[in-house]
């Protein structure tokens, strides 16, 4: 178990639309889907592009450098060229402020 770290507020995350932030070292990618907030690794397995610069389609994220698709609310991989997923992060909205897990 890791400890919440207050990373975000809600207002500051339009659904449809991604936020980068970096927590402890860890780059990560906020997603709000309607109005549900997802946190996953943000650096694309195949090269590193940073998939909050991505392009959002239903639930999933397509990293802008080469087009490999991530589910966001998992982090798997869903379309090559990068050979895995990334991390998933747990995340918890306390009143505005979105927490993540880390
Ligand atoms: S860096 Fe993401 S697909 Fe190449």
């Amino acid at each position: 178990m890791g400890e919440y770290v207050k990373v975000a507020k809600t207002s500051e995350i339009a659904p449809g639309t991604v936020k980068y932030v970096e927590v402890q070292s860890n780059p990560i990618a906020l997603f709000n889907l309607n109005g549900n907030f997802y946190a996953i690794g943000n650096t694309c397995t195949h090269r590193g592009g940073p998939l909050a610069e991505g392009l959002i389609a239903g639930d999933e994220v397509t990293c802008p450098w080469h087009g490999a698709r991530y589910k966001i609310p998992t982090g798997e991989v869903l379309g090559p060229p990068a050979p895995m997923g990334v991390p998933q992060y747990n995340l918890r909205v306390q009143g505005d402020d979105i927490e993540v897990e880390v």
